[in-house]
């Protein structure tokens, strides 16, 4: 029986629910954002994520804890939530996407998710897969048999209240993507990522984001909570929410910010090419563009970072009023307006309507 997540209001594909993270004693209300902290490069502090932002979940990367001796030892003494001073229900990342970046990791399932279980993790994720778009049906196949001995071996590893995720791959084989997603359905685990979109999104690939995506959602059935891993960028949770996704996470916010890059609805804009700030966030209403290129690199990436932050919050709401008012798709349409690949995205999901 699967509890941890309820639809609480519905509009289009897209809905308001509440994930239920026995571990944190926090309920949580999608659709939610997870910021991205690297714990070896803070940017926004977590305690500011929560008391500024009203952060409730957070992401982190277990594997780079694990593999960084003195952090480690810190989060198994202190634990995570300690060590990282965020109130809040904490999830972690396995190292998988190390895996695709960098050909290899030195840890197992079975290690990781005991070392997420053994440092306080709320929401913890196997070592899944991640194959790129348009990779052969052979290799997406073999990579899936991997996937699938993982999340075998996280069912066997004793996690207790601390929920499990269970990521979704199959590269851009559509039927490959739904299999996949019914077989994570057909495991014990709780929440349900769709992998390895991210070469999608730096392309603009919206449409075929939208059609994984639906392909995932047809194996899974609508008490499941989708998480669509590596999509932080505001100018896509409408369309992203609209085809089914409930959880983000985001590490834009923070590195734009190091390039000097604003997030805005319609895309991303360079802080050198503004004159004006097209926002009304307190960063922005207390700053001209000027004044922040005179600031030192530190202060400007803080308050870019905070923007970024604001802006990324600031539609997320957004999103969850347009769900109440019923009017989804309206929003879906005008954001599709500001940026040409949004309407091809926004196409293919008026071909899954
Ligand atoms: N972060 C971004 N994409 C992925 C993915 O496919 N799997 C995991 N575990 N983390 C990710
Ligand atoms: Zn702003």
């Amino acid at each position: 029986m699967r509890d941890a997540f309820e639809v609480r209001h519905a509009d289009a594909a897209g809905r308001i629910g509440e994930l239920r993270v026995p571990r944190a004693g926090a309920t949580v209300e999608t659709p939610a954002i997870l910021p991205v902290v690297n714990p070896n490069l803070v940017t926004v502090e977590p305690r500011r994520l929560a008391d500024e932002f009203g952060v409730e979940m957070l992401i982190t990367n277990a594997y780079i804890v694990h593999s960084t001796p003195d952090l480690r030892e810190r989060a198994l003494d202190e634990g995570l939530h300690a060590m990282l001073e965020f109130p809040g229900a904490v999830m972690t990342d396995s190292g998988s996407f190390q895996l695709a970046e960098y050909g290899g990791i030195d840890t197992t399932t079975r290690e990781i998710l005991a070392f997420q279980r053994d440092i306080g993790s709320d929401v913890a994720t196997p070592v899944d897969v991640p194959t790129p778009p348009d990779a052969s049906r052979e290799r997406t196949l073999d990579d899936l048999r991997t996937t699938e001995a993982a999340l075998a071996d996280a069912e066997a590893v004793d996690t207790g209240e601390m929920l499990v995720s269970a990521p979704v791959q199959g590269s851009t084989h559509l039927d490959l993507r739904e299999w996949a997603a019914r077989h994570a359905y057909g495991t014990t685990l709780d929440i349900f990522p769709v992998g390895a979109v991210v070469p999608l999104l730096n392309d603009y690939r919206y449409d075929d984001m939208v059609d994984v995506v639906a392909a995932a959602k047809r194996g899974l059935s609508r008490d499941c909570p989708v998480h669509l891993f590596g999509a932080g960028h505001p100018m896509m949770f409408a369309l992203a929410v609209a085809v089914g996704c409930d959880l983000f996470d985001s590490a834009a916010y923070a590195l734009y910010a190091r390039d000097d890059r604003y997030l805005t609805v319609r895309g991303t804009e360079l802080l050198d090419e503004l004159e004006y700030f097209p926002c009304t966030c307190p960063i922005c209403t207390d700053h001209t563009p000027d004044e922040l290129r005179g600031l030192d690199d530190d202060t400007r990436q803080d308050l870019l970072a905070r923007h970024n932050l604001q802006v990324t919050y600031g539609e997320i709401r957004t999103v969850r009023q347009a769900i109440r008012a019923g009017n989804l798709l309206e929003l879906v349409d005008s954001r599709a307006r500001g940026h040409p690949a949004m309407l091809d995205g926004y196409r293919a999901l008026l071909d899954h309507a």
